[in-house]
C-alpha cells in the first residue's frame, strides 16, 4: 500500500496504489483555472497553493482507499522535473510523512510516471518505446524494463504542449491551450496555411517546435478573427505530423512492436488517430495512457514508485533532493 504524491507544476495530487493496477484512490486538485488569469503559471502562486491544499489531498486520497495513515507501507513524491518551490511541497510532506511512519520514501522522477504510464497495471513491462508528450517534455525514449532507459531523442526547444499553449495564447484562446486549438481545429481547415515540419527529416529522432511558433506569430498581421481555426488546424497537423512521422520512424529503428504514448499532448484526438494508422500500417502496436493518467496525477507517480521498490536498488530515498531539472539523466546510457 504506497501512498504518491505529485506536486511538480499547477497540480496537486495524491494517490493509493496496492500492487500494480490495485489503485485505491487519485484525488487532483488543479490549479488551472487561477493560472488562467496570468495565462501561464506562475511558481510563487503554484507552490503556496501547493501548500495549502497538499494536507487535504493526502487526507482525501487515504479516505477515499479507506485506510488509516498507518496501513502504509511506503512513500512517495515526484523529485523533478518541474519547479523547484513546488515540488517541494509535495517532496517534504513525503519525507516527512515516510519518517514519521518509519516507512520507506522512494523520490520519482516525473518523467518516468509519464512515461511507464501506458502499462499502467502491469507487472511486466514489455520491450517499447516510448513518446512522451507533455506540456514541459517531449521525448522518445527507448524501454528495455523498469527502470532500464535510453534517451533517443528530445526536443531542442519547445515542448509540444508548450507549442499548443503558446500559439494558443497568441491567438487570444485560453490556458492550457492544447484542449482549446483541438476544439478549433475542429472547425478548421488544415490545408489553408501550411506550417513547417521542422526536423522531419532530421534522421535522428529529435524534434524542434519554437519555429512553429514563430511562423503562426509572423501569420498574426494578416489574420481575420474568422481565420482562427484554421490556423489551429494546420498548427495541430504540423505537431502531429511530425511527431506521428519520428515516434514510427525511431520505434522500427529499434526493432520494438510497442509504441507506448503518453503525456498531456496524447490526449489529442488528431494524434491518437493519425498515430493508430500510421502504427498499423507499420504493423506497431501503440498503447496510449488513459485519458485520466495522461495530464499530470500521482497515480502514475505511484506505479513509477512500485516498480522502483521492486528493484530496492534503484530506489532514491531519504537522501535524494529534489532535482527541478532532472530529466535526461535519467535516461543516459
Ligand atoms: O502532462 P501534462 O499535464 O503536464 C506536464 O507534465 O507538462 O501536459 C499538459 C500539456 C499542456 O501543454 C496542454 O496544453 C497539453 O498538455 N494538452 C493538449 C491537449 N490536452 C492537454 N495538447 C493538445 N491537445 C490536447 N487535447
Ligand atoms: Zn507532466
Amino acid at each position: 500500500m504506497l501512498l504518491a504524491l505529485e506536486t511538480s507544476c499547477d497540480e496537486t495530487a495524491a494517490a493509493v496504489l496496492a500492487g500494480a493496477g490495485d489503485l485505491r484512490a487519485s484525488v487532483t486538485a488543479s490549479q488551472a483555472s487561477e493560472h488562467a488569469v496570468t495565462g501561464g503559471v506562475v511558481p510563487e502562486v503554484a507552490s503556496r497553493r501547493h501548500l495549502q491544499t497538499i494536507r487535504s489531498v493526502a487526507a482525501g486520497a487515504l479516505a477515499r482507499a479507506g485506510i488509516p495513515v498507518e496501513a502504509l507501507h511506503a512513500v512517495a513524491a515526484t523529485a523533478g522535473p518541474g519547479l523547484a518551490s513546488a515540488l517541494l511541497v509535495g517532496f517534504s510532506f513525503g519525507k516527512a510523512l515516510a519518517v514519521s511512519l518509519d516507512r520507506p520514501f522512494v523520490a520519482v522522477n516525473h518523467i518516468e510516471g509519464h512515461l511507464l504510464s501506458p502499462f499502467f497495471g502491469r507487472e511486466e513491462i514489455p520491450p517499447a518505446v516510448g513518446l512522451v508528450v507533455s506540456g514541459g517534455h517531449t521525448l522518445l525514449v527507448a524501454v528495455d524494463g523498469p527502470s532500464r532507459y535510453r534517451l533517443l531523442g528530445r526536443t531542442l526547444d519547445d515542448a509540444a504542449g508548450e507549442a499548443f499553449d503558446k500559439v494558443a495564447k497568441l491567438l487570444g484562446l485560453p490556458y492550457p491551450g492544447g484542449p482549446e486549438v483541438e476544439r478549433a481545429a475542429r472547425q478548421g481547415d488544415p490545408q489553408r496555411f501550411l506550417l513547417p515540419r521542422a526536423m522531419k527529416c532530421s534522421g535522428d529522432a529529435n524534434f524542434s517546435f519554437s519555429g512553429l511558433k514563430t511562423a503562426v506569430r509572423t501569420l498574426l498581421p494578416r489574420l481575420a478573427p474568422g481565420d482562427v481555426p484554421d490556423v489551429c488546424a494546420g498548427f495541430q497537423e504540423a505537431v502531429v505530423d511530425v511527431l506521428v512521422h519520428k515516434a514510427v520512424r525511431t520505434t522500427l529503428a529499434e526493432r520494438r512492436r510497442v509504441l507506448a504514448v503518453s503525456g498531456g499532448v496524447s490526449l489529442n484526438g488528431r494524434l491518437r488517430e493519425q498515430l493508430l494508422a500510421a502504427a498499423s500500417a507499420a504493423g506497431l502496436e501503440v498503447l496510449f495512457a488513459a485519458p485520466e493518467l495522461c495530464t499530470d496525477n500521482a497515480a502514475m507517480i505511484a506505479y513509477a514508485a512500485h516498480h522502483r521498490l521492486s528493484d530496492p536498488a534503484s530506489v532514491a530515498g531519504l537522501q535524494a533532493d529534489i532535482a527541478p531539472s532532472l530529466g535526461a539523466e535519467l535516461f543516459a546510457g
